[in-house]
């Protein structure tokens, strides 16, 4: 564990890239390795987690190998997976454990899967539960569906029909993951639309996939199974939620103006963008193109006087990973920002409705915590704010979101872990401090 500590400073500026999307990182892994052939990727995240994803391929039969700035994988092909000689350790990450558990649902062989503390603490049942639907066998798992987890697929893997209970893109995906190595349709209902990276992916390499909105927004993708899946070269896209720290930086920060190019700005995850806009940021989203099918823009933000808003409960889905660095631009705002229906923010890397609300105790903020709502009552003024110590809780999000604060607040936030940052955003520090931050270790 290594504590750092932000002071405020007086101004942020610059021009930033943040690094490849994690959830797109996490699937070109996947992808590269059900392919027939060679997936070539750019700018793909280097994080703990997606080196972990990278890991896995290997152990289930793809040949990975990084030259210059580009990952070749050469598929081990949908349906020709390896049994891995040792237990898949996912570290960190509750995205590539889960869909790595959804992609070997349907392989009769046995797999285990393991994970550090948080992920060993958060829920599986949620892949478990459909995937003993294809006829997966759980062979061991800790109470109550926790890490480690042994699975085996049948022999016959029958596809299925799913409605996704909560609105999860990991449950989503691990089911058309599972579906990939099973003969006929396999039918994914999700009632809120969620990331569609897995649809977009499996179209791009070559599934047969089809999608069907009803009329109260049900979502209905049915693929394919045992389909060939063919290479392609991707080019990994800003990650949105990465960029969130460094807007919000750029937000509460006086005097600011920086520009983050290169985000994604798929509608699946922009519902912070819409709600700062909302809270009146100054934010100015340049040249929106596309590129390999997905939508980016260059985002120039500059310091705003933020208002309190309600954030709608519909909205949570495109902005689940950025309700941490929301709740300290709601410290900084005029008036009460509401937060509805984030119950799932209970089960992430930690519990973060709670970590949020501690972090924002230990600050000197004034908020209302409730099973899954979250109200912050902001302080423009920013008198007496900081000087908190934070509980990151193994918890990437919560140690950048607390960091940021410490940039604006009257007194230094310290965090107790920022080792944990390298999961999601390894250049987080380094970028933060080329735009103008001070951010330093401490030994408290
Ligand atoms: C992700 C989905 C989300 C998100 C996570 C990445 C993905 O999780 O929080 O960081 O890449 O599919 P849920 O599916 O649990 O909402």
């Amino acid at each position: 564990m290594q504590p750092l500590i932000s002071r405020a400073i007086k101004t942020l500026s610059g021009n930033v890239e943040v690094p490849g999307d994690k959830s797109i990182s996490h699937r070109s892994a996947i992808f590269g390795l059900l392919c027939v052939g060679e997936t070539k990727i750019t700018h793909m995240l280097e994080s703990e987690d997606v080196l972990n994803s990278l890991h896995a391929a290997r152990a289930l039969g793809a040949l990975v190998d990084k030259i210059d700035d580009q990952w070749i994988i050469k598929g081990a092909c949908n349906g020709a997976l390896l049994e891995p000689d040792h237990r898949l350790d996912f570290g960190n990450s509750g995205t590539g454990c889960r869909l790595f558990m959804g992609l070997l649902g349907t392989y009769d062989f046995p797999s285990t899967f393991i994970g550090d503390a948080s992920l060993s603490s958060r829920p599986m049942n949620r892949i478990l539960d459909p995937l003993q639907l294809f006829g997966t066998q759980i062979l061991a798992q800790q109470r109550d569906g926790r890490l480690p987890i042994t699975i085996r697929g049948p022999e016959f893997a029958a596809p299925i029909k799913y409605r996704v209970p909560m609105a999860s893109a990991q449950v989503k995906s691990a089911v058309l993951l599972a579906g990939l190595n099973a003969p006929g349709i396999t039918q994914v209902v999700e009632p809120v639309m969620t990331r569609d990276h897995t649809e977009k992916m499996l179209a791009g390499f070559g599934a047969n996939i089809e999608i069907n909105t009803d009329k109260y927004g049900a979502r209905s993708i049915e693929l394919e199974g045992q389909c060939v899946l063919n290479g392609c070269d991707i080019h990994v896209p800003g990650d949105p939620s990465s960029a969130a720290f460094l807007i919000v930086a750029g937000l509460i920060v006086p005097d600011s103006r920086i520009t983050v190019r290169n985000v994604l700005m798929n509608p699946t995850r922009t519902g912070l963008i819409t709600t700062l806009l909302e809270m009146d940021a100054n934010i100015e989203i340049m040249d929106q193109r596309l590129s390999g099918g997905e939508e980016l823009a260059d985002l120039v933000v500059n310091s705003s006087e933020l208002k309190g808003v309600t954030v709608p409960g519909e909205r949570s889905a495109s902005m689940i990973d950025e309700y941490p660095i929301l709740a300290v631009a709601a410290a900084f705002a005029d008036g009460k920002t509401t937060m509805l229906d984030v119950g799932e923010l209970r089960v992430k890397e930690s519990d973060r409705l709670r970590a949020v609300a501690d972090g924002l105790g230990a600050n000197g903020v004034d908020f209302v915590e409730g099973e899954d709502f979250l109200i912050i009552n902001g302080n423009p003024g920013n008198s007496g704010m900081g000087g908190g110590f934070v509980k990151t809780h193994h918890d990437h999000r919560i140690a950048m979101s607390f960091l940021i604060m410490g940039m604006a607040t009257e007194k230094p936030v310290t965090v107790d872990d920022g080792n944990i940052i390298a999961t999601s955003f390894p250049q987080f520090l380094q970028l933060i401090e080329e735009l103008g931050a001070d951010i330093g270790q401490t030994s408290t």
